[in-house]
């Protein structure tokens, strides 16, 4: 095996050097999407889904006001709802109230800062609801654990936001089983999706007027030029955002703007000029499409509510 060069060694986050190798090491190059939410990414984000050309937020918020009170009727009493990659955890909080004595909510998410600063507006929010919250990557089971420390009642996972869009189609399944296995029969899924669509409306959304996403996109290379002691030069790469409809998905690109080097702790990366770095896909699903993925994971779909101009569905399913 080489010993690593002094550059590497001071590397602190070696799983994320290895990452970022690997990937800009591929024919197509591509970066793993989850090194794109650190606490700046996570914060980005957060404006990304306030941008009036990002509908997906406002049509989920839509779909959940009006139709608040029946989602909380087929939950039904002393639910626990787990959400994972929770975030801000601001879309819960109509659900909790509305619910009927939820048992508790348990939070799973990534970013620690993020995380504790919501589980203290929370809990002064929603005095008396038992919060526990879980630091983690919630595919991993261990940031699960922490749910057998309520008392036994139906569980509902709460996934808003189609995060399960930015999963491949295999990488949903596998994500969905996983759910499943974490729950028991008669459990609960409260699933966003956004629905496939024009094309124009699509990628207005993910390549926004005001370049947030593409602030959101590029940060990924801040990132690894400090964590990683790289030299990115951001005005050498665009941000590109495009819907594949046979793939179903909008893609996120960082395209070089021109044939150049990188040095990323010692290695060397080299850019032809029109090359890209895949950085993220956003899959839309249609609603018999969707169903067909819950029946393939051992959910059983109960329901789902959309707006009016059928760009967004909130899907209700249980365990069989
Ligand atoms: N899941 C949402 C979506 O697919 C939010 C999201 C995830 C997103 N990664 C993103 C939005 C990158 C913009 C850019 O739209």
């Amino acid at each position: 095996m080489a010993l690593p060069s002094q550059s590497e060694e001071q590397i602190q986050d070696r799983e994320f050097l290895r990452d970022v190798l690997e990937g800009l090491g591929r024919r197509q190059k591509a970066l793993p999407c989850k090194y794109l939410y650190d606490e700046t990414g996570s914060r980005l984000f957060e404006r990304i889904c306030e941008l009036d050309d990002y509908y997906l937020t406002r049509a989920e918020a839509d779909i959940f006001s009006k139709y608040l009170t029946d989602m909380a009727r087929r939950i039904g009493p002393a639910a626990l709802i787990v959400e994972p990659g929770a975030g801000n955890c601001k879309k819960v909080q109509q659900l909790l109230r509305q619910l009927d004595s939820p048992t508790g909510y348990y939070p799973i998410d990534i970013s620690p800062e993020i995380l504790m600063a919501a589980q203290g507006r929370m809990a002064a929010q929603l005095p008396g609801l038992t919060i526990r919250a879980a630091v983690g990557d919630f595919s991993d089971p261990e940031a699960w654990t922490g749910l057998m420390d309520f008392p036994a009642c139906k569980k509902v996972v709460f996934f808003p936001g189609s995060t399960i869009g930015n999963f491949s189609p295999q990488h949903a399944e596998d994500l969905l089983a996983f759910f499943k296995s974490m729950l028991q029969p008669g459990d609960g899924l409260l699933i966003g999706t956004d629905l496939v669509k024009d094309a124009v409306v699509l990628e207005r959304a993910y390549a926004d007027s005001e370049h947030v996403t593409a602030a959101f996109n590029k940060n990924i290379l801040v990132r690894i030029n400090n964590e990683l002691n790289a030299d990115f030069d951001l005005a050498l790469f665009a941000h590109r955002a495009f819907y594949h409809p046979l793939r179903q998905r909008v893609e996120m690109h960082l395209v070089s703007l021109k044939t150049h080097s990188v040095h990323i702790a010692g290695t060397r990366v080299y850019f032809e000029e029109g090359e890209t770095i895949h950085t993220e896909n956003s899959h839309k699903y249609s609603v018999a499409g969707f169903n067909c993925l819950l029946g393939k994971t051992g959910f059983t779909p109960v329901c789902h509510w959309s707006d009016i101009q059928r760009r967004y569905a909130v899907h209700y399913a249980q365990v069989n």
